[in-house]
């Protein structure tokens, strides 16, 4: 089966050569072509280039993109789309002043989401991501890495892992699972942290490593949560399974987690809404990628990720959505875009390459996602007609997404599953 796109508007993202990540003033270069096709083969993208060279070109079946804009499906590398409900009260709780701090030491928190968690049996878990993956899917989001870590029994947690299992086998979007058995101290553990470490270490990680249930190790490195020690612990251990990781760093406090990450070789260090400049020194010809959550600082009234002194620092950076009940109820990576661009003042063009090649990189899959390449997978987002790809963050809240495709076909709305 092969479909010809033609007439159009822009095609962004092209890159003839495969790239690994963007950084720095890079970040700011969107390759693009005016007036485009672009021809697909099954579930790869086989050729593009302009309408003038096109030359009677056929296939099975062809588009008209005219006035409409084609660029890569988004790749959101950090998520925890797996959770049994939301925590609504607490969202007002915080509007009458509680911290989110204040709320978790009240047992309310990740804590809340893992006693929703632990009455779901895996069916019904499976159900409720199934939902919200076809929504991310229809907002264009087309790889994904999705997090453990509202289990916290050894139990729970690979429950989680093997519903991340069933979506990666039953949904076409490419699905990458993190194990983050350390991502808070269990009730029973409250006044034995190091038992829980060690619980993550011996029972729950071996499982992990035996059933290969996920690809990377996460850990909530923060004050009252898992702290420098405990980290180098876990990370220590994860390597032996050959976990790599992307972990939760400066979310509230700086505390020296992104060198604890970059001595353990992570893939990505996530948050980083507290930055120093030894943080972005010690990142600074490493293979690690920054990763903003803007849509976590919207949520909680946190700082933004200073997005502009990494990037004018040289470095590349990712964003994601973080999407879990707690401090970013959304896997809406259109949105993440705009406040990318609104708040952390990354240009449409920067915000974009965070959202794709930097995103796909950030979960270890760009050699297959995340640009307008040759041979890599037809992931991707066809808009509306627009004037410009400017306006896919500028006029932020409205859907100019028409339709997206996974692996070479066009997904069903949510709406249209019946
Ligand atoms: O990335 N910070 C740790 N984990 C999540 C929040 C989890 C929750 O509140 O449920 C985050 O923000
Ligand atoms: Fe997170």
């Amino acid at each position: 089966m092969s479909i010809l796109i033609k007439n159009i508007k822009q095609l962004l993202q092209v890159r003839d050569q495969p790239q690994k990540f963007v950084s720095g003033s890079a970040m700011n270069d969107l390759p693009k072509l005016n007036n485009a096709y672009l021809l697909i083969e099954h579930d790869t993208i086989a050729d593009y280039g302009s309408m003038e060279s096109m030359h009677g070109l056929t296939a099975d079946h062809e588009i008209d993109a005219t006035g409409k804009i084609i660029l890569p499906a988004w790749c959101d590398s950090h998520t925890h789309i797996v959770f049994a409900g939301h925590r609504e009260r607490e969202f007002v709780d915080r509007i009458n002043g509680l911290s989110y701090e204040e709320i978790a030491e009240r047992g309310g928190g990740i804590l809340n989401s893992a006693k929703m968690l632990a009455k779901q049996s895996e069916d019904q878990l499976f159900n409720l991501a199934a939902d919200r993956i076809r929504e991310v899917m229809a907002l264009g989001t087309g790889a994904i890495e999705i997090k453990s870590g509202y289990g916290l029994t050894p139990e729970a947690e690979i429950k989680m892992l093997r519903v991340i299992k069933r979506i990666k086998k039953e949904f076409p979007l490419k699905v990458i699972p993190t194990f983050l058995g350390a991502h808070a101290i269990p009730e029973n553990y409250k006044n034995n942290r190091q038992a829980y470490v060690d619980l993550v270490i011996s029972h729950i990680l071996p499982k992990v490593g035996e059933e290969r249930l996920a690809k990377y190790i996460d850990v909530f490195c923060e004050k009252g949560y898992f702290d420098l020690g405990d980290t180098d612990r876990i990370l220590t251990e994860a390597a032996k399974y050959g976990l790599r990781p992307k972990v939760h760093v400066n979310q509230f406090n700086a505390f020296g987690g992104v060198a604890i990450a970059v001595k353990h070789n992570a893939l990505s260090v996530d948050h980083l809404e507290e930055l120093n400049q030894e943080d972005i020194d010690v990142l600074q010809g490493t293979t690690t990628i920054p990763v903003a959550l803007p849509a976590c600082s919207f949520f909680l009234g946190i700082p933004y990720t200073p997005a502009r002194r990494i990037i004018d620092s040289g470095l590349p950076l990712a964003i994601a959505t973080d999407f879990n009940p707690g401090s970013a109820p959304s896997g809406n990576m259109n949105f993440v875009i705009s406040t990318a661009c609104i708040r952390l003042k990354m240009t449409p063009a920067e915000a974009i390459n965070a959202a794709t090649i930097n995103g796909a990189y950030a979960m270890g899959i760009e050699s297959q996602y995340g640009s307008i390449t040759r041979g890599k997978r037809a992931n991707l987002i066809i808009t509306k007609p627009l004037s410009g790809y400017e306006i896919l963050p500028y006029a932020f809240g409205t859907n100019h997404i028409e339709e997206v495709m996974i692996n070479g076909e066009i997904i069903k709305k949510p709406q249209e599953k019946s």
